[in-house]
């Protein structure tokens, strides 16, 4: 079912003089959160579980983003031999878990779980995009690429299965916004600050949130670029029911980037301090 695999890519072409240390940071962080694409599913499954179509699809959803984690693991040893990719994903499963046994979704209904996960794909099929544009070394270009194509397959397949329990659920644009929104801010809590964390902190470093998501955040927004945002808007638009063109679209891709560059300063300011 997947539309790569690892082995296909061509490993040979990876160019250590192109590694940014910065870039190696990002990319360590990510392989575990996606390699943690298991439990999601798992989580998924309970909160659906009278719905085997869904359920078969998010199995072979998780597989992708294990096979993302997996890429990203092998490229970052390549990166820093000195790092290991298994022993990292075990840290961070040690210190982050997500609560599995649920028989409803966190959002409340299923159309709020579906729109939730359409923001996580928008948010990674961007910044795989924008990595994949600002990194030099040819490899970890084009697995970017290939994660990035998956992520946005990843956001249509969420979405087509949000509009069928629409029908049923029937939440108005602004449920949908504050879903939407509520999701995206969520990206600051621990999910990628432990990540970052766990594999780029020494083990007896004590976890710090803020020093941590500061770290991680100021790197990952810097790659992002106006024509990013422009799809990240209007991806959000789609998703919380306001057709992406016009000028509203053209005010929030603005809105969006100029907010991703100030809370861009401020994290770099935090690192620095930190
Ligand atoms: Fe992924
Ligand atoms: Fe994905």
């Amino acid at each position: 079912m997947k539309h790569w695999r690892i082995e296909q890519m061509d490993w040979d072409c990876f160019d250590p003089a192109r590694v940014d240390p910065d870039i190696v940071r990002l990319v360590k962080a990510a392989s575990v959160v996606e390699r943690n694409g298991v439990d999601y599913a798992l989580y998924l499954n309970n909160v659906f579980f009278d719905d085997p179509a869904f359920r078969e699809a998010a199995d072979n959803w998780a597989i992708e983003e294990v096979q993302h984690g997996d890429a990203l693991g092998r490229w970052a040893m390549l990166a820093d031999p000195s790092w290991d990719y298994p022993q990292a994903f075990e840290r961070y499963r040690a210190s982050y878990k997500l609560e599995l046994e649920v028989d409803r979704s966190i959002r409340g209904s299923r159309t709020g779980e579906l729109i939730a996960r359409c923001m996580v794909e928008t948010g990674t099929s961007s910044f795989y995009t924008a990595l994949a544009d600002a990194t030099d070394e040819p490899l970890l270009k084009a697995i970017c690429r290939q994660i990035a194509a998956d992520e946005y397959r990843h956001f249509k397949l969420f979405y087509d299965h949000m509009h069928r329990y629409l029908k049923r659920e029937n939440l108005g644009v602004w449920q949908r916004t504050r879903i939407a929104l509520g999701r995206v801010t969520e990206s600051e809590d621990d999910e990628l600050a432990s990540a970052y964390h766990t594999t780029n902190e020494p083990a007896g470093v004590p976890y710090d949130h803020g020093r941590c998501i500061a770290a991680y955040m100021a790197r990952a927004m810097r790659y992002y670029q106006p024509r990013h945002t422009q799809r990240v808007s209007g991806m959000i638009l789609k998703t919380i029911g306001i057709a992406p063109h016009g000028w509203v679209h053209q005010l929030v891709a603005r809105g969006v980037y100029h907010l991703i560059r100030i809370r861009q300063r401020k994290f770099a300011r935090q690192a620095a301090l930190a």
